[in-house]
């Protein structure tokens, strides 16, 4: 599987201009979008899902189908958790997946009933079938949310952080599950705005801010542009305040002689520190602080 994007752009009627320029490759695995609030990230995933149309651009699936023209192909293959995904109807958790198994198409009662049994299964729920969906715990909900989702066997899986709200331990249950079906011959694409959901589990990822892709690379290439720009400064106290004004903080620590802190900078002139090797959440902030500011400033 594959999905090409080029020059992409979204401007809403309002003015909001909410992707700009994107160009990027999407390759089997999973791939994570990442970036703040307001980056675009849910933009680009219902122009992905067939959802919203692009202002200008072209996406392709497989160098085969283009999004605008053969919109019903495309969406035989997608699956889709939405960002602000909720129940209305008062349904047990396996009726409400067995109907999304209708909405997608399914009419055969039999293979419907094994393909929710079997969903339940894969996401842990199976326990919990006949409870009232509105009831499920949050966790719960968002492993449900999946599950609808993937009744389909889709080909291409979009899935809009799918993380917020979750406590650690039904994150990394969650991520697990993403990264076990990211096995098989399809797309995961998960956008959220906490790195530590990528890390692990995403062969590629892309930094989306204000509607511009910043980078797009594997998350170890993304590491490595921050080398030498994440220094471990001992501070005093005056300085300090200095320090957080002039660089991106991204950890403080009271220490002996006032406070040791960790920065991303080009250069530290005239404190005391030393450069250390940077983290993937070191890099985020790099390349969302410092590279933005330059190029706005530019
Ligand atoms: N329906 C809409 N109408 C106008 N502007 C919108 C709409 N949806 C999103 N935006 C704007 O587009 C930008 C990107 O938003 P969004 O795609 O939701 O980002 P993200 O999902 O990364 O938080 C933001 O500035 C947002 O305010
Ligand atoms: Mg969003």
């Amino acid at each position: 599987m594959k999905i090409s994007i080029e020059q992409l752009n979204k401007i809403y009627t309002n003015g909001n201009w909410a992707l700009k320029d994107i160009n990027l490759e999407i390759p089997n695995g999973m791939f994570g979008l990442l970036g703040p609030n307001g980056a675009g990230k849910s933009s680009l995933m219902r122009i992905l899902v067939t959802l919203m149309k692009p202002t200008n651009g072209k996406v392709t699936v497989n160098d085969q189908y283009d999004l605008m023209k053969n919109r019903r192909e495309i969406r035989a293959m997608l699956g889709y958790l939405p960002q602000d995904f909720r129940f209305f109807a008062k349904l047990k958790t396996w009726e409400f997946l067995d109907y999304t198994a209708r909405l997608a198409g399914m009419k055969n009662r039999a293979r419907r009933e094994e393909a929710v049994d079997r969903m339940l299964e894969e996401v842990g729920l199976f326990e919990a079938r006949d409870r009232n969906a509105n009831r499920l715990s949050g966790g719960m909900k968002r492993r449900l949310g999946i599950a609808q989702a993937l009744i389909n066997d889709p080909k291409i899986i979009i899935v809009d952080e799918p993380t917020t709200g979750l406590d650690p331990e039904e994150r990394i249950r969650f991520r697990n599950l993403l990264s076990n079906i990211s096995t098989r011959d399809v797309i995961i694409i998960l956008s959220t705005h906490i790195v530590g959901d990528i890390s692990s589990t995403c062969e590629n990822v892309a930094l989306l801010n204000k509607g511009k892709l910043a980078f797009t690379g594997s998350p170890s290439d993304l590491v490595r542009e921050a080398e030498g720009k994440v220094w471990q400064i001992q501070a005093t106290e005056k300085e300090y305040l200095e320090i957080n004004d002039k660089f991106p903080v991204i950890t403080t620590i009271p220490s002996d002689y006032g406070w040791e802190m960790q920065v991303v900078a080009d250069e530290i002139n005239g404190y005391y520190g030393k450069p250390i090797e940077p983290n993937l959440e070191h890099a985020y902030v790099y390349f969302m602080e410092k590279k933005l500011n330059q190029w706005t400033s530019a």
